[in-house]
This record gives C-alpha cells, structure tokens and sequence, in this order.
C-alpha cells in the first residue's frame, strides 16, 4: 500500500503538465511550494460562492466569512503552538511581518545605540526592515558569522549577544544552506541579555512542528504560500504582552475603536495591527492548506525529503567541478551548489530548457553570497510531492548543462 506521503503527488496537478517538451520537475518548494488541489478548490469555493467582507457586514456571507477568518487564526495559533489567538496577527507574509515589528516594535522600544543583531544568513526580509530603523535611529545593527559549513559561528555569537542587544532577529532555517538553527537554544541565549527574539519561520514552518509558548519565543513570522497555502498571505505571532504596547504599524478601517477628527482610539490586539479589508482568501485558504499538511505524519515527510536531499548530493558529487554550500548537521532539504566556471544563471537555464524548475542567483542574500565570495548559487529544493525520478532528472540535466556550457 502507498504511504500518504506517497499518495500526496497526485494532489498537485502542476506536476502533469509539459514544460518546454518535458514533464515538469519541480525543484523551486523553497521559493513557494505548489498547491494541492485541495486549497485551489477551497479558493475557487470562496470566491465563487462566498466573497464577502469579514468583521462589519449584518448578512449571511458576511458572517460566515468571519467565522472562517478568524477559525484561520484559531487554526494558526494551534499550529504555532500560540497561547491566544490574539497573538496572531494576520500579514501579507514574513517580509510584512519583519516590517511591523521593526517599525512598532524596533523603532519605539530601543534608544540610540542599542543593539539589533542579525545573522550573515538572513534573507533580505529579516535585514532590511533593521537596517531601515537603525540608520532612522542610530541603533547599531551586526551580524554574526557563519561558519564555512554554512552553520552559526557560536563563538561570533556569544561576542555580539550582548545585554546592549535589544533584538536578536534570526532565522530559524536557511533558504539557501539549509541550516536548520537550534531556536530553543538561541532563545535562551537572547533572554540571557534580556534581548527579544524575532524568528524568521518561512523556511521552518514546513520542516517542525513549532511551539511558540513552549519555547518562549516573541515574535515569529511565516508565509503561507511557503506551506502549500495562497501567496499573498502570513501570520505574525507575537507574545501578547508585547504585542500589547505597541502602537499600530498602518492605519486605516478596522483597526480602529474610535475616530473623530481629533483623536482616534485603537481596537485590541490582534486587530489594532489588520489595518483595512484583510486577505479574507488568504487565510480560508491557510486552513486548508494546514489541514493538508497536518494530515501527514511529519517525521515521514521529513524522511522523505531529507532522503532526496541525501540521493541528490550523493548523485551530484560524482559530476567535476561541482561545489556545494551548506553542510550542516541538521538540514532542510536544500542544496545549493555552483558548476566550476559556469554562471549559476546559465546552469539554471540549460535546466529550465528541460522542464526542470530550480532557482538561481543570490536568493535574497546578498551578505551571505558575500561571505562565501559568489555571486549566487543554483538552489534545489525538495518537497512532498518530488520522488527519486526528480533527482535522476536533475542528475541528467546537469551533465547536459555541464556539455553545453563547458
Ligand atoms: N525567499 C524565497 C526564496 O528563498 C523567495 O526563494
């Protein structure tokens, strides 16, 4: 008998179609997963049946579409492991999220030349948002070493944690090495300092189940199209006292308690911060997708991927010339590697002209391809729907890549 995990391919018709005159290989789940036929179903059910606007309306619809935007958020605070639902405020995705705590939290808590420190393997969307509020404020913002394995330099850490440390902003999984962070551990570190620890779990949410209460972690963010959910749409989790004294990030309807032309009182936590009609599709679809992904037994998944992971490199290493980055002891399912002499871009191509999906260049992450001397890398990435034929694929299309551009 076929496992789920097995079973679970035939749920992604995007895996049946021809792309450049051969079955698609799809290699690009860190980047945004594909979408099983439930969630598109779940969308095409909302939008054809029931579009209506949530929180204000006295008709049928109306409600109903409150009902499944908050059950979303119940749904979400579950699969975070979250206290309250209040702590779950509902964002665009990881980068919005990233966004609001720099902006309300970063820029009215720190004084000039506090410390915010980051990691040299954040994405853009966890050092953008700092950069922006410390250069605005003088903070100080730094970011510690990453080892040639692609795994946090602890010892760097321990420097630069420092009770001057207000934020630690770090993400708990790598999109371009893989490196699974220890985040229990580092949120310990951080309150040590009496720092707070902001989690980028865009990479994370789909390789463990999280426990934010558990764990004692403030803030974390994920998007949900990263988990075979709809783009456009993610949660930040915030502890509720902190979330509690923060002031509003955006303006607009219902957000609000009371307006008048002098004065505006704010609404409770999490509304204060869902300023305007929110992404009522988003987050339907977010229930169903997490409700494909749960029916699954995680360590199978996690098996299944990582096996990939483990035939491809092993396939991979046998072609010259061949580099790859990120070895660390704890792994999504990611390999990012270089061609010698070839531009990853080009490579990515020759790929693409097979039908095979991955993506190239610096992933969001400028400072870490700085830091290993590159200008990007070519990245695969494995998810529940890839089998052992997708790697054999990639094997085939890099040797072609090699010939052809060599
Ligand atoms: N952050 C996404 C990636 O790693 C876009 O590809």
């Amino acid at each position: 008998m076929k496992t789920l995990v097995a079973q679970a391919r035939s749920q992604f018709l995007a895996l049946n179609q021809i792309v450049n005159g051969q079955s698609l290989v799809y290699l690009d789940s860190a980047a945004t997963t594909l979408k099983p036929l439930v969630v598109v179903e779940r969308l095409q059910r909302y939008y054809a049946y029931e579009s209506a606007n949530v929180h204000r309306g006295a008709h049928y619809l109306s409600d109903r579409g409150t009902e499944n935007y908050e059950n979303s958020r119940l749904q979400v605070a579950q699969q975070l492991g979250a206290e309250s639902s209040d702590e779950i405020i509902f964002v665009k995705g990881t980068t919005e999220a990233m966004n609001l705590v720099a902006q309300s939290y970063g820029a009215h808590f720190l004084n000039p030349g506090d410390e915010i420190l980051i990691t040299e393997m954040e994405h853009h969307a966890n050092i953008i948002p700092w950069q922006m509020i410390a250069q605005k404020n003088n903070f100080v913002l730094q970011a510690v070493k990453v080892t040639p394995d692609g795994e946090l330099d602890y010892e760097d850490l321990r420097k630069k944690l420092t009770p001057k440390t207000k934020i630690f902003a770090v993400t708990a999984c790598s999109n371009v090495l893989g490196t699974i962070n220890d985040i229990p551990t580092l949120t310990k570190m951080a309150h040590d300092v009496g720092a707070v620890i902001v989690v980028d779990a865009a990479q994370w949410i789909s390789q463990e189940k999280i426990e934010v209460k558990k764990w004692n972690i403030d803030f974390l963010a994920f998007s949900s199209h990263k988990l075979f959910g709809p783009t456009g749409f993610g949660a930040l989790y915030g502890r509720k006292e902190l979330l509690q004294k923060m002031p509003p990030y955006q303006g607009g309807g219902n957000m609000i308690a009371e307006v008048s032309l002098e004065k505006t009182t704010y609404n409770d936590i999490p509304f204060r911060f869902e300023a305007g009609t929110p992404h009522i599709a988003g987050a339907i679809g977010t229930t169903t997708a997490l409700e494909f992904y749960n029916q699954f037994d995680l360590n199978e998944v996690r098996k299944h991927e990582l096996a990939l992971l483990k035939a491809a490199e092993e396939k991979l290493k046998s072609i010259a010339g061949i580099k790859f980055f990120g070895r660390s002891k704890t792994r999504a399912p990611i390999l990012s590697f270089n061609l010698e002499g070839i531009h990853p871009s080009d490579v990515g191509q020759v790929l693409d002209q097979q039908g095979i999906a991955v993506r190239t260049g610096h992933h969001c992450n400028q400072i870490l391809m700085n830091r290993f001397g590159i200008p990007g890398t070519v990245r695969a990435s494995f998810s529940i729907y890839n089998n052992e034929s997708d790697v054999d694929r990639l094997y085939r299309g890099l040797i072609k890549a090699k010939e052809f551009l060599s």
